[in-house]
This record gives structure tokens, C-alpha cells and sequence, in this order.
């Protein structure tokens, strides 16, 4: 939400997907905001990393260690102009490594 606040209203977009993948639940979340720089994707996931004034710089250290407790993987790609994309998978039967995510598929 606060990535698309700059667009006019009629504008933004806030796309969620959720499929299954064999064994794995795969959930998308991509917005067409201002995007994630490069020096940013590597810190992201880190406790208190924020670009936010008023940002904790939390969330999504929160979301990552909920997903890995679960046995799933988070990463999240960024493209210049194009907005963030983030990648979720959880194993729908036994755990698997919860290491991060490969690049999500271009889809
Ligand atoms: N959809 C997105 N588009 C662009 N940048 C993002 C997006 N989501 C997160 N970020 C970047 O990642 C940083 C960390 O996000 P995170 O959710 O962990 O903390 P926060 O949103 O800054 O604060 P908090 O969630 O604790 O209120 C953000 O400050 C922002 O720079
Ligand atoms: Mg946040």
C-alpha cells in the first residue's frame, strides 16, 4: 500500500495470486509501485530495515521468520518502473529446508 501511495488512486494495483505447485502452495503479492533498489533487495528481510519515516522496518522480517517456521521460502524481485514482486511457498505436506526462494517464474 505504501509502495503505490505515490500513483493517482485509479492507478494502483495490488495483484495476489495463490496456486498450487505440486507439493508447495505458491502466493504471489506484486504492486506496480515504485520498486525495490538493488542495494535494498539484499537488506529487505533484515529487523529494522526501512526506507519509511515512520517504518519499524519490520514486517517483513516478521513475514519471513513466520514462513520459514512453517518450512517455506520468501524472496522478492523488483524490476526499474515496474514495481515489487514477493514469493511465498509453503510445503502443503512435510518441511522442506526453508531456505530463500529461488527467482520467482516470470509469470
Ligand atoms: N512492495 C514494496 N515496494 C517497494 N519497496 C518495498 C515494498 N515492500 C517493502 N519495501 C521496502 O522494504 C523495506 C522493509 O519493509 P518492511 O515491511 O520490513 O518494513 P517497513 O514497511 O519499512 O516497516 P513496518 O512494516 O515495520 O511498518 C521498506 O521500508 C521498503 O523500503
Ligand atoms: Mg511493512
Amino acid at each position: 500500500m505504501d509502495a503505490v501511495a505515490d500513483l493517482p488512486p485509479g492507478e494502483r494495483r495490488i495483484i495476489l495470486e495463490a496456486r498450487r505447485i505440486g507439493k508447495e502452495a505458491e502466493i504471489v503479492v506484486r504492486d506496480n509501485g515504485h520498486g525495490i533498489s538493488p542495494e535494498a533487495l539484499g537488506l529487505l528481510f533484515d529487523s529494522f530495515y526501512t526506507t519509511k519515516a515512520q517504518g519499524m522496518g519490520l514486517g517483513l522480517s516478521i513475514a519471513r521468520t513466520l514462513v520459514e517456521a512453517h518450512g517455506g521460502c520468501i524472496s522478492a524481485e523488483s524490476h526499474p518502473r515496474k514495481g515489487a514482486r514477493f514469493l511465498v511457498r509453503l510445503p502443503l505436506g512435510d518441511k522442506n529446508s526453508g531456505e530463500a526462494c529461488e527467482a520467482p517464474d516470470p509469470r
